[in-house]
Formats: structure tokens, sequence, C-alpha cells
């Protein structure tokens, strides 16, 4: 069985949940407490052993290039300041160079369409597909659970979590079959189902193991919900053709492509980071008592 070495990271959405932040920088560069979104997915790929990291981007995204690459001058004067600690730790999380790939989605058809634009980088082997939107700051991540289950299982892999039944209409959402521990076969997934017509309250998150198959796929993939050309409906069709299992990952989620979630993150990380928690929880506890 191949390993997982690649992670597709589609970058080119628009970000129109949470304008005006996301007008003129891309909304992957959103910081929580200390860090860009980006940052957190690339980690949890790296702690999956995922170490190859393919950016699909659009117009507008040029920074977060910039982040991926080193900063000469601000290194030379964090340097020269004596602010090593700093300086160590930009350099600790940089990618290694060669390691980050770039090809554009050069009009906004659908999440399929934008891991289709990946086929060349990917090549013929299985690959992650991660959402930046959604992130998973605890360890062990979601990837690395589901490389580990994959590890047992071998072929496609979603991650799923449950949600209340009136919220299907704004996910992928899988129709179960069996359940063996934290992993669910199925028979099938649809794309934001409204609840009346849902197979399940499991949603789709942003995390995937996906076989190259999956190109062919969608490379004949007519456009379904919203217009787009979406990657539940080719992941749909695999199902009927290879092992495809969901899983449920253990461990909190943030959507930071909605302003409730982005304000969460940011409170939730506030409060376990090491520098800050003493201080913001203090301010935290004044202000809910407002
Ligand atoms: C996409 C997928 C959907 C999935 C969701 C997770 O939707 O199409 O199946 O449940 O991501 O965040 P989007 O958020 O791009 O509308």
């Amino acid at each position: 069985m191949k390993p997982v070495r690649k992670v597709v990271i589609p970058v080119a959405g628009l970000g129109t949940r949470v304008l005006p932040a996301t007008k003129s920088i891309p909304k992957e560069l959103l910081p929580v407490v200390d860090r860009p979104l980006i940052d957190y997915v690339v980690a949890e790929a790296r702690e999956a052993g995922i170490d190859d990291v393919i950016l699909v981007t659009g117009r507008g995204k040029g920074a977060i290039e910039e982040y991926f690459d080193h900063a000469f001058e601000l290194e030379a004067t964090l340097a020269a300041k004596g602010k090593n600690d700093v300086l160590a730790a930009l350099k600790a999380a940089l990618p290694k160079a060669g390691t980050v790939s770039y090809t554009r989605q050069q009009a906004p058809l659908g999440l399929g369409h934008a891991v289709w634009c990946a086929r060349a980088l990917v090549g013929d082997e299985p690959f992650a597909v991660s959402l930046p939107d959604e992130i998973v700051p605890e360890r062990p991540g979601f990837l690395k659970q589901m490389v580990d289950a994959y590890a047992q299982t071998g072929g496609n892999i979603v991650a799923v979590e449950e949600v209340p039944p009136e919220e299907t209409s704004k996910y992928g959402v899988i129709a179960p079959k069996a359940r063996k521990g934290e992993l669910i076969e199925m028979t099938g997934m649809v794309e934001k189902p409204a609840p009346k017509d849902a197979p399940s309250n499991f949603r789709i998150i942003g995390r995937y193991i996906l076989q190259p198959e999956i190109f062919a796929l969608l490379e004949k993939q007519e456009r379904g919900a919203g217009g787009e050309i979406q990657l539940t409906d080719s992941m749909n069709a695999l199902v009927r053709e290879q092992t495809f299992h969901a899983c449920l990952c253990k461990g909190v989620i943030h959507d930071c492509g909605s302003k409730l979630g982005w304000l969460q993150a940011n409170v939730d990380l506030g409060l376990k980071s090491p520098e800050l928690s003493q201080a913001f929880r203090k301010f935290v506890e004044t202000r809910v008592k407002d």
C-alpha cells in the first residue's frame, strides 16, 4: 500500500463569510492567536508524516507564498536585536525548501475543480486534502488519526462529525452502512442536502484521504450543489468502486471561515496559550461578568 505523502490545500476561495477582513488579504492568513490558519493546517499534515504541500491558489493569494519563504530583512533584524527565540520559531515553522508547490485554480468552479487542478502535482498516488478554514489545534490531529486508520483500511477516508439535523444543508453528508469503532462504512454521500433529504447527520469535515482515481471522476464531473463542481459528487461515485470509510476523529475543530468560529478559535487557543492564558483568562472573566 502506497503511503500518503502529499496534501492538497485549496486556497483560492474568496472568504466571503468573513468580509471585510478578507478583502485584501487571503483568508488563509487570518491569525488565530499568533499564527495564520494555513500554518495550523500545514503543521497538522506534518504531524501525520505528510511533508509535501500542494497549494491550489488563485488571484490575490501571493502573500501565502511569501509566508512559506525566508524573510531575509526580518530575520537579519531579529538576529541583530538578539531576538533569537522568535527567530528560531520562525525558522522551525518554515517547510523544507522544495516541499511546497503551487498551482492555480483559474476560475472559481468549486472544490472538486480545485482538487482536480492539483492532479499533475499529485500524480499516481494516494493523497490528503485539507480545507484550511477548519483548524484542528490539538494533537493527535485529524490527519494523523486518518493516516493511522488508513494503515488498517487502505482506500479512501473522509473525516466526519455529528451535527444537529437542521445543519445538514451546510455540508457534505454521508449515508452510513455499518460502524466499527471510529470507522463507518457507507453507501454514498450527498452535498448540502436539505434536512428532510439528508441520509444522516454525519457531516463531512474538510479532511480527506483519496486515491488518485478520483481525478478521472473529477475530470468529467458535472456541476452539482450551488452550480459548482463538487468533490462530494465524485467521491460518491468512487464509493461504488473502492473501499471508502468515514472516520469519527477525536478532538475539537474550529471553522475559522465563519466570524463566530474564528472568534471561538481565538478565545479557545488564547485560553490555552502558555504565554497568554493567565492574563487573557482574567480579561475574559471580567468581560463575561459585565
Ligand atoms: C466543503 C465541502 C463539504 C464539506 C465542507 C467542510 O463545503 O464541499 O462537503 O462538508 O467543505 O467544511 P464548503 O464549505 O466549501 O461549502
